[in-house]
């Protein structure tokens, strides 16, 4: 029997648990391996993850029982919710609770909480410069993440406690990439003012995290946070620039207009910009590039990665 010690990866057919996956099959015989979980065995993507070495299983966050079958035998779980599936705390909460419940009855030996800043921390809900979102959030798919850290602490769970970046892939899925202006000129736009926002390539969050498990004890009960630069929009914009061969710009709009952009989760977007830009000496110290590279020798910077994805970005 194999003495190599499992990972049960939540959203495994991810960008974030994917990454985890892949990184860990890439290690080969290393001193883990991957448990894929997902609702659906039968995905594209599940069938790839069986195909390249990874044993898969189903189990649904809202199935706390399923959760803990998942977990059965495996020494560490990568926990993370996904918040745009469903656009509700309420449900991101109760998810987590099940994740921390499942995990403490499975024993997991070690957890990471992909989570990030409960903002309410920062900015109180009476506080008038961004809007309270949903009665009691400012950025609901922050302030959730970060609230349920304390199912893991006080179910007793083994976690580090991990703060993502911006997903640089953003670009790509998320409707961000640069668009043409009525002169024809294309920028890309975000409420950040001249203020550096902390990004990541997706698929370096798994190898960082697998290099946090590598690591043994030593990061439990710690808060890690990652990116792979920190660059305001004027550098990216450069970057976009010489990589695209083509002149984009970077447009500062203020965080009340991106609000009222109208996309689902603008407003949520907008107040999650404009906590980053007015707490942005916090929110980057605790992001430093140097620990991720640390745990993540391969962790790419954005040119790097733009150089590598811009045939995938859509101009619009
Ligand atoms: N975009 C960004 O810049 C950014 C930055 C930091 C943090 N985040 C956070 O990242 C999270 C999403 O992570 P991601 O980008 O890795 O997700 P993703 O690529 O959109 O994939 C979602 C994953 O979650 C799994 N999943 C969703 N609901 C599930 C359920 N009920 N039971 C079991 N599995 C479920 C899916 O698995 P199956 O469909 O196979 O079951 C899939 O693997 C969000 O909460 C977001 O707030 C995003």
């Amino acid at each position: 029997m194999s003495d190599q010690k499992i990972i049960a990866i939540i959203g495994a057919t991810g960008a974030q648990g994917g990454g985890l996956a892949r990184a860990i099959l890439a290690s080969g015989g290393g001193q883990f391996a991957a448990r894929a979980i997902t609702r659906n065995v039968d995905s594209d993507k599940a069938r790839q993850l069986a195909a390249d070495g990874a044993e898969v299983v189903a189990a649904d966050l809202d199935d706390e029982a399923s959760l803990e079958r998942a977990f059965d035998g495996a020494y560490c779980a990568y926990c993370v919710t996904n918040f745009w599936e469903h656009f509700s705390p309420e449900k991101e909460l109760a998810q987590a609770a099940n994740l921390a419940r499942a995990a403490k009855r499975a024993d997991v030996r070690h957890a990471i909480w992909s989570t990030l800043e409960d903002t309410r921390e920062w900015v109180t809900l009476d506080d008038k410069r961004m809007p309270t979102l949903m009665d009691k959030y400012k950025v609901p798919h922050f302030d959730a993440k970060g609230e349920a850290d304390a199912f893991f602490t006080e179910d007793g769970v083994p976690t580090t406690f991990l703060l993502t970046s911006f997903y640089w892939d953003n670009f790509i899925h998320f409707g961000m990439g640069p668009q043409k202006g009525p002169n024809g000129s294309l920028a890309i736009a975000f409420p950040m003012n001249g203020e550096k926002l902390p990004g990541i390539a997706a698929e370096d969050i798994g190898k960082c995290a697998l290099g946090i498990f590598e690591k043994g004890d030593e990061l439990i009960g710690e808060t890690v946070g990652i990116a792979g630069e920190h660059l305001t929009g004027d550098e990216m914009a450069a970057a976009f620039t010489r990589v695209l061969g083509q002149e984009v710009r970077y447009n500062a709009v203020p965080p009340e207009v991106y609000r009222g952009f109208g996309f689902p989760g603008a407003e949520d977007l907008g107040n999650m910009f404009q906590f980053k830009r007015d707490f942005n000496e916090y929110y980057c110290s605790v992001r430093d590039v140097e620990a991720s590279r640390a745990l993540n020798p391969d962790l790419e910077d954005f040119e790097t990665w733009l150089g590598r994805n811009k045939e995938r970005i859509p101009l619009g």
